[in-house]
């Protein structure tokens, strides 16, 4: 049998903080308000990165620590909803940066879902037998896609990187998952919209900014992922309590202090760092990991549990359970 693990994890986040004090210079927010209703204090802001820039630090970073050349890697998937471009895909562009030359390299669109349905085909990949290791990365430049005049979106989002990588093993440690997405709440968050627009079609006016009904995605994630959670463990035939830290997707604080009730779980167990990046899509479950390895609150080799969960536009909603 052949069987995927994670042996690496890094991260990076632009030089540039901008903290909610900031936010209330430029629009009518305050950092009453933004820390109140969400957690986040701050966020990395890019002054002159591009999503595949992010992307180009954390791939240097894995090698680095893993030792591993760039030639031995087989294939880098970036998850991502602000790319360098729709082509060349940014991770094609990060490839070029890293000389990843024997990789084959393909974005991932899921939304803040991302990184947790990237993370699932990597580990297929490698599972298949054909492929020793692997990239797995969720980027975000989320400031290029926003409108900076529309407050009730601007001050929720960040930029940053993070990323795994992932190696052949003799021994399981995926232990279970559960991917699910619901497109009829689509128009709930939306960006970039394309429209026909040749001079044989109706012409459309193009929308290109983020825009979410913040209440309805509130209340999914509310109400939904804590069911994904729970058929995750079921899979796996784990009890709430059996998993060593969950890794939720950052976005709001209110949202993540619900689940725990909801699953029996210990509220400590759920690691957040929000307050510091925002919500940074699909970037934000590989920095949270990237961090707690840093910090040695996660270890490789230590038969951790640990469970990550994303949910997002589409809508898309997941959950991995690895053990480290
Ligand atoms: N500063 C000050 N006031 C604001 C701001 C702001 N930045 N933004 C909105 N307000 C005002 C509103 O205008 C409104 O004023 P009104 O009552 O006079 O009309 C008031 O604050 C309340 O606004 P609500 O939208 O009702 O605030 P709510 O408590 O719902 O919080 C929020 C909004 C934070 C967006 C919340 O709904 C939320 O977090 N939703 C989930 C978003 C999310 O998690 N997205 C994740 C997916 S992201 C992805 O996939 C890309």
């Amino acid at each position: 049998m052949n069987f995927a693990k994670i042996t690496q994890a890094a991260h990076y986040t632009p030089q540039q903080v901008v903290t909610n004090d900031d936010l209330a210079k430029i629009m009518d927010t305050n950092d009453e308000w933004i820390a109140s209703r969400t957690g986040i204090k701050s966020r990395h802001i890019t002054y002159d990165e591009n999503t595949s820039d992010l992307s180009a630090k954390v791939v240097e970073s894995l090698l680095e620590k893993s030792g591993k050349s760039a030639e031995e890697i087989d294939f880098l998937i970036i998850a991502t909803i602000s790319p360098d471009s729709l082509m060349p895909t940014t991770a094609t562009i990060t490839q070029a940066k890293t000389g990843l030359i024997n990789a084959f390299a393909f974005d991932m669109q899921a939304a803040c879902s991302g990184f947790v349905y990237a993370l699932a085909m990597g580990e297929k990949l490698i599972s298949s037998g054909r492929y020793q290791n692997g990239i797995i990365i969720g980027a975000e430049t989320h400031s290029k896609t926003l409108n900076w005049a529309d407050r009730t979106t601007a001050v929720l989002f960040g930029d940053g990187a993070g990323g795994v990588l992932l190696e052949s093993s003799q021994t399981q440690h995926f232990l279970a998952e559960k991917l699910q997405s619901d497109g009829v709440k689509a128009s709930s968050l939306t960006s970039r919209k394309y429209y026909p627009n040749s001079p044989y079609s109706k012409i459309y006016e193009a929308e290109s900014n983020l825009v979410m009904d913040g209440r309805l995605v509130f209340d999914f994630a509310v109400r939904e992922v804590p069911k994904n959670i729970l058929a995750t463990l079921k899979i796996a035939n784990l009890e709430a309590d059996d998993i060593d830290y969950y890794l939720p997707h950052q976005a709001n604080l209110r949202i993540i202090d619900k689940w725990p009730r909801k699953i029996k779980a210990q509220p400590a167990k759920f690691l957040v760092n929000l307050q510091h990046y925002g919500n940074t899509s699909a970037a934000s479950i590989p920095i949270l990991l990237s961090e707690n390895i840093d910090k040695q609150i996660l270890k490789f080799g230590s038969n951790q549990k640990v469970l990550m969960t994303g949910f997002g536009g589409g809508l898309t909603w997941g959950s991995i359970l690895v053990k480290l």
